[in-house]
Parts: C-alpha cells; structure tokens; sequence
C-alpha cells in the first residue's frame, strides 16, 4: 500500500508522513541545542546589559533598526576580514529577544561596538550624510532631545527584575536599585550609543 507512488498520489498521507519526518529531523537537530553549553552558556567577559545600554537596546527595537541591520556575523571569510570574528552562540544569552536580522541593507552591527568614537554615532545618528555622504540611512534627531528616562527607560527596575527572576540575567539588587539613577540625564541617543558601543565586545577576537 505504502509505495512511493501511492503516497505521492494521496495529499493526505503525504502530509502526515512529511509532517512526521520533519518533526523528528526538527528534534535531532534542535533539542541538543538547548543542553549543549557552547550554546547556552554567556562567552567569558558576557555581562548582561546594565541599565543604559538595556534602555538603548530597546529604542534599538522601537526604531526598527533591525529592519536594515543584522546583528549576526557569519562564519565566511568575506564577512570576518569585514567585520570581525564570526558570532558565536554564547554572545546572545542576554539577548531577549536577540537581534539577528535577516536583512542586511546597512552593515551588520554585531561587532560594531568599539569601532568609532560616541561622538561618531551621534553626528552619524543626528545625519548619516555628514560622516557618509552616499548613506541611505535615515536621520534620527529627535533621539537627542528626548531623556530616557521618560520613554523607554521608565520603566526599567520592573523589566530588570523580570529579566532577574524569569530569565535568569545574573543582576544584583544594587544594580536594579541604581537603575534609575543610571539613566537620569540621559537622552536617547546617549542610550542608544552606549547600547551599540558594547556590542560584539566581550565576542571572540580574531588572531
Ligand atoms: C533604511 C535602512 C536603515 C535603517 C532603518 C537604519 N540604518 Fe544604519 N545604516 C544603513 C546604511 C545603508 C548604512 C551604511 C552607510 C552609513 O554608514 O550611513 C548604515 C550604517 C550604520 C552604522 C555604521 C556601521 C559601520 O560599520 O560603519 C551604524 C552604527 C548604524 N547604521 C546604526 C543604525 C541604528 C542605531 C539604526 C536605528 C536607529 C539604524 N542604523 C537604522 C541603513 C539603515
């Protein structure tokens, strides 16, 4: 009955049948992932993001960043001798949701953090044409006149706490306690710069 052709012929078993070898190549390929410590356990140096940089993160989401930059250097030799070395699983324990990207119309940012001065991100924020004149980035000026601490920082004790008690980020009581202090005076785009500035940082180096 169960000749090739026959389950060629009948959509039905055809879609059960398929739907039952993907599912176990699904869970050979993925369940190791989640016991394997190359992939769940933070790099050396990894230390989750403190409060700046995790206010940062998120105006990083609210802006759509991530909609032209990817955040995932990629094992070729064409992408490390551009960007660094390739990324490794151990770099994104800290990363909720991570920020991988699948569209590369800008460069990728994983390994950006170190590579220009702060003052170089925000003339590049405030007019990507300033520093890189045939840029299609747009502007995001509007991120230097607004303080943290009154958008997306305001709420940071409660979303340090959660990552503390749900996701496990290893944060002390004094450092959820001196949060809000952290990002007093701060404008968006000093958080947003702290943010790109340690990215990529604690990763492997190249030889
Ligand atoms: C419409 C697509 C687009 C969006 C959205 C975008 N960028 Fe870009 N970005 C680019 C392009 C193209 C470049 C390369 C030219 C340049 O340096 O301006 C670039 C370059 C950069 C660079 C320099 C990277 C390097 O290695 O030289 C940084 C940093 C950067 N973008 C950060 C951001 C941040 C932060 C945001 C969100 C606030 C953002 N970009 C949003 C397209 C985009």
């Amino acid at each position: 009955m169960f000749s090739h052709k026959t389950l060629e012929k009948n959509i039905g078993w055809l879609m059960v049948l398929s739907f039952i070898v993907v599912s176990i190549g699904g869970l050979v390929q993925i369940v190791p992932l989640f016991f394997q410590k190359s992939t769940t356990e933070p790099v050396p140096g990894l230390k989750p993001y403190n409060a700046l940089e995790l206010a940062g993160r998120d105006i990083y989401i609210r802006e759509g960043c991530y909609t032209c930059h990817s955040q995932m250097v990629r094992p070729f030799r064409a992408e490390t001798e551009r960007y660094g070395h390739f990324s490794v699983a151990g770099e994104f324990v800290y990363d909720r949701p991570f920020q991988w990207g699948s569209k590369r119309t800008g460069p990728d940012l994983h390994r950006v953090g170190g590579r220009y001065s702060d003052q170089w991100h925000y003339v590049h924020l405030m007019q990507p044409r300033d520093v890189v004149p045939e840029s299609n980035m747009p502007a995001y000026p509007w991120l230097a006149e607004r303080m943290v601490s009154e958008t997306t920082g305001k709420d940071i004790v409660k979303k340090m706490t959660v990552l503390k008690n749900w996701a496990g980020h290893p944060y002390t009581d004094q450092e959820i306690a001196e949060a809000p202090a952290m990002l007093e005076g701060k404008t968006e785009m000093e958080a947003l710069i702290a943010y790109l500035q340690v990215l990529g940082t604690a990763g492997p180096k190249l030889q």
